[in-house]
Order: C-alpha cells, then structure tokens, then sequence
C-alpha cells in the first residue's frame, strides 16, 4: 500500500488512546474558552482565569476517562481545580494523562492582547514531562519534516538559522522568528536581527507562538527563547501532532539561586529535553481561540450566542482538523 494514496490508507490507526477523545477535548476547550471570552480586555486576569478554569474543570468532569492532570493550572492548594495530581473525568474508561491550560496568556486576556487560547493535551499515562508551574524553559521550536540534527538548541542563534534556512531551500532574511518579547530576550534579538532574519515579537502566549512554526499559514518559522516550562510541554505535545521538532532545557526561576529541584522521571534536571522527552506515546491535543491570533481566530460573541474556532490533532495519524462551532445561549446556558 503507498501511503500517499488516500484512496488506499486505512479508516483509522488504532491507538492505546481512544482517538474519539481528541473530540471530547474540543469541547472542554470550547468551554473554557467561551467562559473566558466575557472577560477579554476587562483587566482582571484572575476573573478570566476563574471563569475559564472552571468551566474547563466542569466539562472535563463530564468526559468518559479516568484522567489525571500532570501539567496543569498551578499546584495543589494554590488552585481551586485542575492543578497537577488531580483525577479528572467522569472515573470510568481509560487512563490517561492530561496536561492542560484553561487559558494561557491570562495578562494578554485581561488586556485584549492576542494569542491567548485555551489547550488540553492528552496521552498515555507517563507520557507528559511534570513539570512544576514555576520553572522556565528554553525553547526553540520549528515546524515539520526537518532533517535530523538541523536544529540544536545549544548551538548559536546564527547556527540554527543558517541550517534552518538550508533545511528549507531558503536564505536567512525569509525566515521569520517568534520570541517572546522580554528584556532577558535582548541579546538573543540583536543576534536573529543581525543574522538577517525577521522577528514576530510577542507579548505573551509563547504556546501559540510555539505552534505557529508548524501552521505555514502563519508565515513563522521558528521560535526561540525562555517562557514557562508548563507551556513547553503544551507546545511539545501540539507539535508532536503536527510533526513539529522542539527541544528545551529547563530553567530556574530567577531569584531561586539558580537550583532546578529534581524531577520526577528526569535523572539530570538541567539535561537537554528532546520533544519526546516532553511529550511522548499517543498525544491528542485540542485548543480553542480565545482573543484570536495567526493560530487562530478568538471567541466571536453575538447577540445570543458565540462562535469557536479550534483545532484538534492527533499525533499518530497527524490529523489536523479545525473546527468552527456556533454556540446558541437561547438553547444551553450562557457561560457567564
Ligand atoms: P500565563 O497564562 O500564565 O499568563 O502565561 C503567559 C505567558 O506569556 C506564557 O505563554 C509564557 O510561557 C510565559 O507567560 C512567560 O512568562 P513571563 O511572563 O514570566 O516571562
């Protein structure tokens, strides 16, 4: 069988997670992102992460699966719900690991900015990297079908952009590069900006940032630089079903000395993390716009309802769906 003849592949490529829960995702993701749309530009982040928090934790608790959250909203006793160790689902049928965020870029939220979304990824249980809220992570991430060993996130700027742009047929000044825009970055733009390339600067949601490297539609390339460890794992498991390659390391956070705590299935806190290292087995992942960016447009309200956009993958099949839902609060509750 040629598996470029689509006429010729198999209905379906059977998993050790049933593939049907990438599509219940979308409709947590849908939740959250909804009940967060009513805060967007209001200032108050905390309200938006509430409300966004809790519808997520209200649809998760309705989906068939013996869930547990490895990476998610923050620690046990700092958050109400969602924080990693919780069991989630309704308690019945598979095991699974979940590593999620009910709205990533709560600041960008509050003040209308975009990129922000809300994501939840699911695998195998021991398949997400737990890693605590507090930690960051270099990064440096790029879309799919890269030879191996072109991107090497110890390497100079300079170097991965040079083997980048040979990688794809094209010279340093086409590519363009996601960095979130903080003064720790300052060196590393000055170098992208004198090697030539192009920078997308952002304010915040480094998630999407990550993924857009594997949505040519987007027009970026590669994303580079430190944001928080729980996003690099939200952006590892996205891209792996996208096909995407990433590597990271992790990173103190500032203030703590410089110490990395140990880890649980991690024997060198400070090694370099492969994308498998990050997110490996059978990952689904699904995410819902909330204020809009080049991943994805945000929550549209309208008089009587909302419309969705978000997208499902699934890294087995490497099946990208997007899908547009029409929500009417005159037939189920307004999410506020
Ligand atoms: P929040 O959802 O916690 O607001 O995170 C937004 C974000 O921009 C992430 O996308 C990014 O990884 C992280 O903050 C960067 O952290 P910092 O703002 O401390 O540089």
């Amino acid at each position: 069988m040629s598996p470029t003849d689509p006429h010729e592949m198999p209905a379906e490529l059977p998993g050790p997670v049933d593939r049907n829960l990438a599509l219940d995702m979308v409709r947590v993701t849908e939740a959250a992102a909804l009940a967060a749309s009513r805060h967007v530009g209001r200032g108050d982040e905390e309200a938006a992460d509430r409300a966004a928090a809790r519808a997520m934790i209200n649809a998760i608790n309705a989906v068939e699966m013996n869930g547990r959250v490895v990476v998610g909203d923050g620690e046990e006793g700092a958050v109400p719900w969602l924080f990693a160790g919780q069991e989630v689902g309704r308690g019945q049928g598979q095991a699974v690991d979940l590593a999620l965020d009910p709205l990533e870029g709560a600041t960008a939220c509050a003040r209308g900015d975009v990129n922000v979304i809300a994501i939840v990824a699911v695998t195998e249980r021991g398949g997400f990297l737990a890693v605590p809220d507090h930690l960051y992570m270099d990064k440096i991430a790029a879309g799919p079908d890269l030879p191996p060993g072109t991107l090497d996130l110890d390497a100079p700027p300079e170097e991965n952009l040079a083997r980048l742009a040979e990688a794809r047929g094209a010279q340093v000044g086409d590519l363009v590069v996601c960095i979130l825009d903080r003064p720790r970055h300052g060196e590393l733009i000055g170098r992208v900006r004198a090697a030539g390339a192009r920078i997308r600067l952002i304010n915040d949601g480094d998630v999407s940032g990550a993924l857009t490297t594997a949505l040519p539609e987007t027009g970026v390339d590669l994303y580079m630089g430190v944001g928080g460890a729980p996003e690099g794992v939200l952006a590892a498991a996205g891209l792996r079903c996208l096909g995407g390659e990433m590597q990271a390391r992790l990173v103190a956070p500032p203030g703590g000395g410089g110490r990395l705590p140990p880890l649980p299935g991690l024997k060198d806190p400070t090694a370099k993390l492969s994308i498998q290292d990050l997110a490996s087995g059978d990952v689904m992942c699904a995410l819902t716009g909330i204020t809009g960016g080049p991943a994805l447009p945000g929550v549209r309200r309208w008089p009587g309802g909302a419309t969705t956009h978000s997208l499902m993958m699934r890294a087995r099949s490497r099946t990208l769906r997007t899908m547009v839902t029409r929500h009417d609060f005159s037939v189920k509750a307004r999410p506020d």
